[in-house]
Protein backbone atom coordinates (compact mmCIF):
# COMPACT_ATOMS: atom_id res chain seq x y z
CA UNK A 1 0.00 0.00 0.00
CA UNK A 2 0.84 3.51 -0.57
CA UNK A 3 0.36 5.73 1.97
CA UNK A 4 0.15 9.82 1.52
CA UNK A 5 2.03 12.09 4.16
CA UNK A 6 -1.26 13.45 5.51
CA UNK A 7 -0.84 12.11 8.60
CA UNK A 8 2.06 14.28 9.28
CA UNK A 9 1.10 17.59 10.60
CA UNK A 10 4.29 20.23 10.15
CA UNK A 11 4.26 23.21 12.96
CA UNK A 12 6.53 25.54 13.21
CA UNK A 13 9.79 26.10 11.90
CA UNK A 14 11.66 25.21 14.57
CA UNK A 15 9.93 22.18 16.10
CA UNK A 16 9.31 18.64 15.23
CA UNK A 17 6.60 17.32 13.43
CA UNK A 18 3.48 15.72 14.81
CA UNK A 19 2.06 12.32 13.97
CA UNK A 20 -1.45 12.29 13.43
CA UNK A 21 -2.28 9.15 14.80
CA UNK A 22 -5.69 9.22 14.46
CA UNK A 23 -5.18 9.53 10.64
CA UNK A 24 -2.68 7.00 10.08
CA UNK A 25 -4.68 4.47 11.72
CA UNK A 26 -7.45 5.53 9.80
CA UNK A 27 -5.50 4.21 6.60
CA UNK A 28 -4.74 0.74 8.28
CA UNK A 29 -8.93 0.30 9.39
CA UNK A 30 -9.62 0.83 5.71
CA UNK A 31 -6.56 -0.86 3.96
CA UNK A 32 -8.38 -4.17 6.81
CA UNK A 33 -11.65 -3.79 5.75
CA UNK A 34 -10.63 -3.97 2.69
CA UNK A 35 -8.77 -7.19 2.62
CA UNK A 36 -11.57 -8.27 4.67
CA UNK A 37 -13.78 -7.84 2.36
CA UNK A 38 -12.31 -10.33 0.41
CA UNK A 39 -12.34 -13.09 2.61
CA UNK A 40 -15.21 -15.70 2.60
CA UNK A 41 -16.88 -14.43 5.85
CA UNK A 42 -16.69 -11.31 8.31
CA UNK A 43 -13.65 -11.53 10.70
CA UNK A 44 -14.51 -12.01 14.43
CA UNK A 45 -12.82 -11.17 17.16
CA UNK A 46 -13.33 -12.00 20.88
CA UNK A 47 -12.12 -10.72 24.13
CA UNK A 48 -11.87 -11.67 27.33
CA UNK A 49 -11.96 -9.03 30.12
CA UNK A 50 -11.61 -9.98 33.46
CA UNK A 51 -12.63 -7.26 36.31
CA UNK A 52 -13.94 -3.69 36.08
CA UNK A 53 -10.85 -1.75 36.19
CA UNK A 54 -11.79 1.75 34.32
CA UNK A 55 -8.86 1.80 32.33
CA UNK A 56 -9.59 -1.52 30.55
CA UNK A 57 -12.87 -1.23 29.96
CA UNK A 58 -12.83 2.00 28.16
CA UNK A 59 -10.10 0.22 26.17
CA UNK A 60 -11.89 -2.73 25.44
CA UNK A 61 -15.33 -0.99 24.96
CA UNK A 62 -13.15 1.07 22.29
CA UNK A 63 -11.49 -2.01 20.52
CA UNK A 64 -15.19 -3.47 20.21
CA UNK A 65 -16.60 -0.58 18.38
CA UNK A 66 -14.04 -0.26 16.50
CA UNK A 67 -14.04 -3.51 14.90
CA UNK A 68 -17.57 -3.66 14.54
CA UNK A 69 -17.64 -0.15 12.95
CA UNK A 70 -15.28 -1.80 10.62
CA UNK A 71 -17.90 -4.93 10.09
CA UNK A 72 -16.24 -7.68 12.20
CA UNK A 73 -18.02 -9.78 14.85
CA UNK A 74 -16.89 -8.50 18.24
CA UNK A 75 -18.16 -10.42 21.04
CA UNK A 76 -16.38 -9.17 25.00
CA UNK A 77 -16.82 -11.95 27.68
CA UNK A 78 -16.78 -10.37 30.89
CA UNK A 79 -15.88 -11.78 34.28
CA UNK A 80 -15.48 -10.74 37.65
CA UNK A 81 -12.17 -9.88 39.23
CA UNK A 82 -12.40 -12.82 41.70
CA UNK A 83 -13.30 -15.29 39.08
CA UNK A 84 -9.73 -16.97 39.06
CA UNK A 85 -7.89 -18.92 36.69
CA UNK A 86 -9.86 -22.08 35.47
CA UNK A 87 -12.69 -19.79 34.37
CA UNK A 88 -10.13 -17.37 32.28
CA UNK A 89 -8.45 -20.67 30.91
CA UNK A 90 -12.41 -22.02 29.71
CA UNK A 91 -12.99 -18.41 28.19
CA UNK A 92 -10.14 -18.81 26.52
CA UNK A 93 -11.05 -22.73 25.13
CA UNK A 94 -14.59 -21.29 24.67
CA UNK A 95 -13.09 -18.74 21.69
CA UNK A 96 -10.95 -21.53 20.78
CA UNK A 97 -13.55 -23.50 19.79
CA UNK A 98 -15.56 -21.41 17.79
CA UNK A 99 -15.05 -21.20 14.07
CA UNK A 100 -16.68 -17.29 13.55
CA UNK A 101 -13.82 -16.18 16.31
CA UNK A 102 -10.42 -15.57 14.64
CA UNK A 103 -8.85 -13.91 17.07
CA UNK A 104 -8.50 -13.51 20.92
CA UNK A 105 -7.45 -10.74 23.51
CA UNK A 106 -7.69 -11.31 26.68
CA UNK A 107 -7.02 -7.43 28.05
CA UNK A 108 -4.52 -6.82 30.68
CA UNK A 109 -3.29 -6.76 32.85
CA UNK A 110 -5.33 -9.60 34.84
CA UNK A 111 -5.68 -10.15 38.35
CA UNK A 112 -2.75 -11.23 40.51
CA UNK A 113 -4.19 -14.54 41.46
CA UNK A 114 -4.02 -15.55 37.27
CA UNK A 115 -0.84 -16.16 35.97
CA UNK A 116 -0.53 -14.24 32.46
CA UNK A 117 1.86 -16.18 30.72
CA UNK A 118 0.02 -19.18 31.27
CA UNK A 119 -3.35 -17.61 29.86
CA UNK A 120 -1.30 -16.79 26.54
CA UNK A 121 0.06 -20.09 26.06
CA UNK A 122 -3.77 -21.41 26.27
CA UNK A 123 -4.76 -18.88 23.15
CA UNK A 124 -4.82 -20.51 19.93
CA UNK A 125 -1.77 -19.57 18.11
CA UNK A 126 -3.26 -18.47 15.53
CA UNK A 127 -5.98 -16.93 16.82
CA UNK A 128 -3.04 -14.85 19.25
CA UNK A 129 -3.96 -11.66 17.61
CA UNK A 130 -2.51 -10.11 20.31
CA UNK A 131 1.01 -11.53 19.46
CA UNK A 132 2.07 -12.76 23.25
CA UNK A 133 1.97 -16.47 22.86
CA UNK A 134 5.24 -18.06 22.97
CA UNK A 135 5.17 -19.52 19.61
CA UNK A 136 4.54 -16.19 18.21
CA UNK A 137 6.79 -14.21 20.50
CA UNK A 138 9.80 -17.09 18.96
CA UNK A 139 8.82 -16.66 15.19
CA UNK A 140 9.48 -13.00 16.23
CA UNK A 141 12.69 -12.87 17.25
CA UNK A 142 13.36 -15.70 14.51
CA UNK A 143 11.93 -13.67 11.92
CA UNK A 144 8.99 -16.05 10.16
CA UNK A 145 5.67 -14.82 10.24
CA UNK A 146 3.55 -15.09 12.76
CA UNK A 147 0.98 -12.57 14.33
CA UNK A 148 2.84 -9.78 16.06
CA UNK A 149 1.65 -7.47 19.14
CA UNK A 150 -0.75 -4.84 17.76
CA UNK A 151 1.44 -2.10 19.84
CA UNK A 152 4.89 -2.08 18.66
CA UNK A 153 3.53 -3.32 14.96
CA UNK A 154 1.65 0.22 15.34
CA UNK A 155 4.73 2.12 15.99
CA UNK A 156 6.94 0.32 12.95
CA UNK A 157 3.66 1.72 10.95
CA UNK A 158 4.31 5.14 12.00
CA UNK A 159 8.37 4.86 12.04
CA UNK A 160 8.26 3.47 8.38
CA UNK A 161 5.69 6.60 7.26
CA UNK A 162 8.77 8.67 8.00
CA UNK A 163 11.61 6.40 7.59
CA UNK A 164 11.23 3.28 5.15
CA UNK A 165 14.79 1.90 5.27
CA UNK A 166 16.01 1.40 9.24
CA UNK A 167 18.98 -0.29 8.06
CA UNK A 168 22.35 0.98 10.50
CA UNK A 169 19.41 3.48 12.49
CA UNK A 170 20.53 3.72 15.66
CA UNK A 171 17.37 2.63 17.65
CA UNK A 172 16.58 2.71 21.59
CA UNK A 173 13.91 1.37 23.54
CA UNK A 174 13.04 2.18 26.88
CA UNK A 175 11.26 -0.45 28.49
CA UNK A 176 11.32 -4.05 28.07
CA UNK A 177 7.69 -5.44 28.38
CA UNK A 178 6.50 -8.94 26.87
CA UNK A 179 3.77 -6.90 25.03
CA UNK A 180 5.72 -3.50 23.78
CA UNK A 181 9.50 -3.36 24.81
CA UNK A 182 10.63 -6.46 23.81
CA UNK A 183 8.75 -6.86 20.52
CA UNK A 184 9.49 -3.33 19.88
CA UNK A 185 13.36 -4.11 19.82
CA UNK A 186 12.89 -7.53 17.69
CA UNK A 187 11.11 -5.57 15.27
CA UNK A 188 13.26 -2.93 14.91
CA UNK A 189 16.40 -5.37 14.64
CA UNK A 190 14.85 -6.99 12.41
CA UNK A 191 14.74 -3.69 9.97
CA UNK A 192 18.42 -3.80 10.91
CA UNK A 193 18.69 -1.28 12.74
CA UNK A 194 21.05 -0.66 15.70
CA UNK A 195 18.63 -2.04 18.40
CA UNK A 196 19.86 -0.54 22.14
CA UNK A 197 17.37 -1.96 25.19
CA UNK A 198 16.99 0.20 28.23
CA UNK A 199 15.24 -0.13 31.59
CA UNK A 200 14.84 0.83 35.11
CA UNK A 201 18.27 -0.62 35.86
CA UNK A 202 19.81 1.08 32.99
CA UNK A 203 22.55 3.22 33.71
CA UNK A 204 23.06 6.23 32.00
CA UNK A 205 19.92 6.44 30.37
CA UNK A 206 19.96 10.10 28.98
CA UNK A 207 23.25 9.72 27.55
CA UNK A 208 22.16 6.39 25.14
CA UNK A 209 18.81 8.11 24.26
CA UNK A 210 20.48 11.43 22.78
CA UNK A 211 22.39 8.49 20.44
CA UNK A 212 19.44 7.14 19.30
CA UNK A 213 18.00 8.23 15.68
CA UNK A 214 14.30 6.47 16.64
CA UNK A 215 13.58 6.71 20.36
CA UNK A 216 10.69 4.70 21.56
CA UNK A 217 9.61 4.64 25.14
CA UNK A 218 7.36 2.69 26.99
CA UNK A 219 7.67 2.58 30.59
CA UNK A 220 4.35 4.46 31.87
CA UNK A 221 6.28 7.15 33.44
CA UNK A 222 4.79 10.63 32.79
CA UNK A 223 7.23 13.05 31.35
CA UNK A 224 10.69 10.81 32.13
CA UNK A 225 12.04 11.38 28.64
CA UNK A 226 12.74 15.17 28.88
CA UNK A 227 14.03 17.43 25.88
CA UNK A 228 18.00 17.01 26.79
CA UNK A 229 17.63 13.57 26.37
CA UNK A 230 16.38 13.54 22.38
CA UNK A 231 18.78 13.75 19.34
CA UNK A 232 18.03 16.82 17.22
CA UNK A 233 15.81 15.59 14.78
CA UNK A 234 15.10 12.01 16.38
CA UNK A 235 11.92 10.22 15.68
CA UNK A 236 10.34 10.48 18.91
CA UNK A 237 7.48 7.31 19.66
CA UNK A 238 5.45 7.69 23.01
CA UNK A 239 3.65 4.36 24.34
CA UNK A 240 3.30 5.56 27.07
CA UNK A 241 -0.64 6.61 28.45
CA UNK A 242 -0.47 7.42 32.32
CA UNK A 243 -4.00 8.38 33.81
CA UNK A 244 -3.01 11.45 36.07
CA UNK A 245 -5.46 13.50 38.23
CA UNK A 246 -6.14 16.55 36.70
CA UNK A 247 -8.96 18.02 39.91
CA UNK A 248 -12.54 17.16 40.59
CA UNK A 249 -12.34 13.22 40.08
CA UNK A 250 -10.63 13.77 36.29
CA UNK A 251 -8.35 12.37 34.48
CA UNK A 252 -5.87 13.68 31.86
CA UNK A 253 -3.63 10.71 29.74
CA UNK A 254 -0.11 11.62 29.63
CA UNK A 255 2.98 9.74 27.95
CA UNK A 256 6.35 9.24 28.88
CA UNK A 257 7.51 12.12 27.15
CA UNK A 258 8.27 16.25 28.13
CA UNK A 259 6.52 16.75 24.80
CA UNK A 260 6.69 20.34 25.11
CA UNK A 261 10.11 20.07 25.35
CA UNK A 262 10.77 17.10 22.97
CA UNK A 263 8.85 18.74 19.91
CA UNK A 264 11.76 21.59 20.22
CA UNK A 265 14.37 18.95 19.58
CA UNK A 266 12.99 16.07 17.86
CA UNK A 267 12.67 15.49 14.04
CA UNK A 268 8.81 13.52 14.29
CA UNK A 269 7.12 12.97 17.24
CA UNK A 270 3.63 11.06 18.33
CA UNK A 271 1.43 12.87 20.58
CA UNK A 272 -0.29 11.15 23.55
CA UNK A 273 -3.15 10.65 22.85
CA UNK A 274 -3.70 11.06 19.52
CA UNK A 275 -0.77 8.95 18.89
CA UNK A 276 0.36 5.14 19.02
CA UNK A 277 -3.31 4.75 20.86
CA UNK A 278 -5.21 4.61 17.91
CA UNK A 279 -2.86 2.60 16.17
CA UNK A 280 -3.06 0.05 18.46
CA UNK A 281 -6.90 -0.60 17.80
CA UNK A 282 -5.83 -0.19 14.17
CA UNK A 283 -3.23 -3.02 14.04
CA UNK A 284 -5.78 -5.52 16.26
CA UNK A 285 -7.80 -5.15 13.12
CA UNK A 286 -5.19 -5.75 11.17
CA UNK A 287 -3.94 -8.70 12.80
CA UNK A 288 -7.66 -10.12 13.07
CA UNK A 289 -8.12 -10.29 9.28
CA UNK A 290 -4.61 -11.20 9.02
CA UNK A 291 -5.17 -14.47 11.25
CA UNK A 292 -8.58 -14.81 9.49
CA UNK A 293 -7.31 -15.32 6.03
CA UNK A 294 -4.56 -17.87 7.39
CA UNK A 295 -8.07 -19.39 9.04
CA UNK A 296 -9.53 -19.77 5.63
CA UNK A 297 -6.51 -20.74 4.23
CA UNK A 298 -5.97 -17.32 2.14
CA UNK A 299 -2.86 -16.99 3.65
CA UNK A 300 -0.77 -14.25 1.62
CA UNK A 301 2.93 -15.60 0.80
CA UNK A 302 4.66 -15.48 3.94
CA UNK A 303 7.48 -12.50 4.78
CA UNK A 304 10.27 -12.86 6.42
CA UNK A 305 11.03 -9.89 8.14
CA UNK A 306 14.44 -10.95 8.70
CA UNK A 307 17.59 -11.99 6.58
N1 LIG B 1 -3.55 -3.70 28.04
C1 LIG B 1 -3.01 -2.54 27.60
N2 LIG B 1 -2.67 -2.66 26.29
C2 LIG B 1 -3.01 -3.90 25.91
C3 LIG B 1 -2.91 -4.62 24.67
O1 LIG B 1 -2.42 -4.12 23.66
N3 LIG B 1 -3.37 -5.89 24.70
C4 LIG B 1 -3.87 -6.47 25.83
N4 LIG B 1 -4.29 -7.72 25.75
N5 LIG B 1 -3.99 -5.84 26.97
C5 LIG B 1 -3.56 -4.57 27.01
Amino acid sequence: MSRGSGWIVQTGEMSATIVDGRKLANEVVLEAMERASTLGRRPGLGVVIVGNDPASQIYVRGKQKRAQEAGFLAEVMELPADAGEARVHEAVEAFNAREDIDGILVQLPLPEDVNTLRIMAAIDPEKDVDGLHTLNAGRLVQGSDGLIPCTPLGCMTIIHSVMPDLTGVHAVVIGNSNIVGKPMASLLLAERATVVQTHIHTRNIEAICREADVLVTAVGKPGLVRGSWIKPGAIVIDVGTTRVPVGDGRYRVRGDVAFEEAVEIAGTITPVPGGVGPMTIACLLSNTVKASARRQGMQRKARVVAD
